[in-house]
């Protein structure tokens, strides 16, 4: 099959599963590639219709073992004529639970056939010393190796009708849709009412004429506002962020491994 254009979209507040796509990416660089950048809540609200001669390569970070919920309403919105697509998924060292199933699941509804699928291993939001530095050479090294055998099968492959490519995770999924977090975001006296905030939220859960007043229902925990703010004025509710903390520490001396398959 002769391969016209190559997207790929990520989900990626933190930027590590941006880094690891456009690595991906980089492997069809004689190809037109374009990005859709699904954090931006207005990027998010397009429709994406594909052809079957493209390629959609698709990465998110498990939130929870799942699929972040904002993606799963932005793929809602997309659209293929059995277009190839390639899953990622991104985890903090902890484990992806069903985050690549659920991927799968409602992408394979909307004319899209899956021919890889991989999990990165990236550093965690809430605790840095957990996978610190990654994704590192290494892990790119990987991705780009990813990303040249699915050029190399692509181009052999006539059609992708037959494809039923296996992905770890079960169905129903094992855990709820946004996990549950015990803390919320909390803004000090430090706050200078710039507004960064409120701007960079993907999901728009910051007023923008107030910055401390914080939508929680809508609020992803994904440290967004934490990271941009001048004065870190933004915070984790303390107790309950740290006793989260203490759970993921296990997990920080440990090296897990990427994983990818292609059909
Ligand atoms: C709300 C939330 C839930 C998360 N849940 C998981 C999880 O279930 N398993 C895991 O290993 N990492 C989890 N992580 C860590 C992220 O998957 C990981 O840090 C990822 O690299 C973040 O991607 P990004 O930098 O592109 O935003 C979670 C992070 C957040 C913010």
């Amino acid at each position: 099959m002769q391969l016209l254009k190559v997207y790929y979209a990520y989900f990626s507040p933190g930027n590590t599963t941006e880094k690891v796509l456009s690595r991906i990416a980089s492997s069809f660089e004689n190809y037109p590639v374009e990005s859709i950048n699904l954090t931006s809540y207005d990027e998010r609200q397009q429709e994406y219709h594909f052809k079957e001669n493209e390629l959609l390569i698709i990465g998110v970070p498990a939130y929870g073992g799942r699929v972040p919920v904002p993606v799963v309403d932005a793929l809602s919105r997309f659209s293929g004529l059995n277009t190839p697509v390639v899953l990622v998924a991104t985890y903090g060292n902890r484990d992806i639970d069903d985050t690549l199933m659920e991927l799968k699941k409602n992408v394979t509804d909307k004319g899209f056939i899956p021919v890889g699928a991989a999990s990165f291993v990236c550093q965690h939001t809430f605790l840095k010393e957990c996978a610190e530095g990654r994704p590192d050479e290494e892990d790119l090294k990987m991705a780009k190796e990813f990303g040249d055998k699915l050029k190399e099968r692509l181009r052999l492959l006539v059609t992708y009708d037959t494809s039923n490519l296996e992905v770890p995770g079960s169905f129903p999924y094992t855990k709820p849709p946004m996990g549950e977090f015990p803390f919320k975001v909390e803004t000090n006296d430090y706050c200078i009412y710039c507004m960064l905030c409120a701007d960079v939220c993907p999901v728009k859960a910051i007023s923008d004429s107030n910055p401390k007043d914080i939508d929680n229902s809508k609020c992803l925990r994904c440290g967004s506002c934490l990271r941009i703010c001048p004065t870190q004025a933004k915070s984790f509710t303390e107790e309950p962020f740290k006793a989260l903390q203490q759970k993921l520490a296990p997990l920080c001396g440990i090296r897990k491994e990427n994983w990818y398959t292609i059909c």
